[in-house]
């Protein structure tokens, strides 16, 4: 299967993702920062793709920003020059360092969930390898238990980039037995009547249940600190994204 996030995807997810609120959400995470490890300076973000979080935490922080797409870091490359953001391109289902003594890492909007059950495993690894003694450890996850109970829906949205009109169509297929929806994604550029595809994808997601996920860090090296909805809030089983706050042992 070819890996997604390809050059034409990729140039496409900022319009795509517009509306999403990266300020408030790295902001949320700079809160949970202050909170767990207050003074941190150096900061590994695993997934960063355009940098939508980076943008706003690279003001108060040093980081290492890492991400498998060579287009995703390219754009988020371009567009935060001069912050103090070292770029790397890396798989992280194969595992590896990033640098030692980080005092905190994140990885938002489902990163995780792009890694099958080995990889989840290396790439926790490296997060332990290189975070500090009792550093912090903010990644979500679909909730598997909302993902079960609700099923996923086929959707289709418009976006424009550009001034330039394009349909995103989303079609997941459910395959319990495995753990894993692979969401097909096709993107089309309208042209009057005309619909030509620019990009089409399938994403494999892991989706995983809460316990499943705190066992896993727990074996990891890890102290569960929080597990909640990606706001901040109690999670229950109609939360489609559940967001784990982990420390280092
Ligand atoms: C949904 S995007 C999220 C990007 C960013 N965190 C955000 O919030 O916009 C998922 C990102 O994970 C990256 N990714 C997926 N699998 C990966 C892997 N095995 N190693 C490194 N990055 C990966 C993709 O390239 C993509 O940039």
């Amino acid at each position: 299967m070819k890996a997604p996030f390809s050059s034409e995807y990729s140039r496409l997810y900022d319009a795509v993702y517009r509306a999403k609120r990266y300020r408030e959400e790295a902001l949320r995470i700079r809160r949970i920062f202050e909170h767990y490890v207050p003074g941190a300076r150096r900061v590994l973000e695993l997934g960063c793709g355009t940098g939508g979080h980076a943008r706003y935490l690279s003001r108060y922080y040093e980081m290492v920003c890492v991400d498998r797409s060579a287009t995703m870091i390219r754009i988020a490359r371009e567009g935060l020059r001069g912050r103090p953001i070292t770029w790397r391109r890396a798989d992280l289902g194969r595992g590896g360092s990033f640098g030692l003594g980080f005092d905190a890492c994140l990885s938002l909007f489902h990163v995780m969930n792009y890694l099958t059950p080995a990889g989840f495993g290396r790439a926790l690894g490296t997060v332990r390898h290189d975070l500090r003694h009792g550093g912090l450890f903010v990644f979500d996850s679909w909730n598997g238990d909302a993902l079960l109970r609700e099923g996923p829906a086929s959707g289709e949205r418009a976006f424009q980039s550009g001034g330039r009109h394009f349909v995103r169509r989303v079609t997941p297929r459910l395959n319990t037995h495995e753990g894993y929806c692979d969401v097909a994604i096709r993107i089309e550029e309208i042209q009057g009547r005309r619909r030509i595809i620019r990009s089409d994808e399938v994403h494999r997601m892991r989706y995983h249940f809460p316990n499943e996920l705190r066992r896993l860090v727990a074996r990891g090296g890890f102290t569960v600190r929080a597990v909640t909805n990606d706001v901040g809030g109690r999670l229950t089983g109609r939360d489609w994204s559940m967001q784990f706050v982990v420390t280092r042992n």
